[in-house]
C-alpha cells in the first residue's frame, strides 16, 4: 500500500470510498444515520487537490483504499476528512494516512494538526488518541475550533470534541 498526493483522476473514486467508510457507523446505533449521509462532492475534493491538501492510500492493484484531506487555517493544518473503505479498515491504512498528513503539517511549518470528531466512537477520538492527538479542553478552544464545533452542533452533530497534535518545534 502506497500513500501519495491525490491526483485529479483519483477524485472519481473518493465519494465511493467515503460512502463505504461511513458503513462503520451502522455498528453505532445513535449515529447509524451517518452511513446514509452526504459525502464530499467533486468540487470540494478538487479544491483540496489544487491546494496540495489531499492524499490517497493506493493498493498494489491500483485501488484507492482511503483518503485524507486537510487545509491550513491560522497556524494549523486542519484535518477535514479521513476515510478508509470498510473492508480495508483496521489494517493500518488510517494510521499511515494520518502520519502523512502530520508530515505535511511539519514540512509546511504548521504548529499543530487539528480536527473535530466524535468523542465516544471507538474509531474516532480514541483512534486519534492512539496516534498522539489530545483533546482540547473546552476552556482552551481557539475561536476557530469553537466555531467549527458550534457549526457542527447546529447541523445536529452532538458529542463532538476538538483534538490537536503538536507538530511544531
Ligand atoms: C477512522 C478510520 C479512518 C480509521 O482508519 P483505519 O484504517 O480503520 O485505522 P487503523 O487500522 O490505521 O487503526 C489505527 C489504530 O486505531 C485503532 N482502531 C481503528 N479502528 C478501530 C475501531 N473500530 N475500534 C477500535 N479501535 C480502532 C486500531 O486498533 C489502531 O490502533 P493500533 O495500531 O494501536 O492497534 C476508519 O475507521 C474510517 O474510515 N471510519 C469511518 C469514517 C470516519 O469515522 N472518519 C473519521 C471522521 S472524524
Amino acid at each position: 500500500m502506497h500513500i501519495r498526493p491525490t491526483l485529479e483522476h483519483d477524485i472519481q473514486w473518493l465519494p465511493d470510498v467515503e460512502r463505504s467508510a461511513a458503513q462503520a457507523f451502522t455498528a453505532w446505533p445513535a449515529l447509524a444515520w451517518l452511513a446514509q449521509g452526504d459525502v464530499m462532492n467533486r468540487e470540494t475534493h478538487q479544491a483540496f487537490v489544487d491546494a496540495g491538501g489531499s492524499w490517497v492510500a493506493e493498493a498494489p492493484d491500483g485501488r484507492i483504499l482511503g483518503f485524507a484531506c486537510a487545509r491550513f487555517e491560522d497556524q494549523a493544518l486542519h484535518l477535514h476528512e479521513v476515510s478508509v473503505r470498510r473492508e480495508a479498515q483496521g489494517q493500518g491504512v488510517g494510521r499511515r494516512l494520518l502520519q502523512r498528513v502530520a508530515d505535511a503539517a511539519r514540512q509546511a511549518g504548521a504548529r499543530e494538526l487539528t480536527l473535530t470528531t466524535f468523542a465516544d466512537v471507538p474509531w474516532n477520538a480514541p483512534f486519534y488518541a492512539r496516534l498522539g492527538f489530545e483533546v482540547v479542553d473546552e476552556g482552551l478552544l481557539s475561536a476557530r475550533l469553537r466555531g467549527i464545533l458550534a457549526s457542527e452542533l447546529a447541523h445536529g452533530l452532538t458529542g463532538r470534541c476538538a483534538m490537536r497534535l503538536c507538530v511544531g518545534a
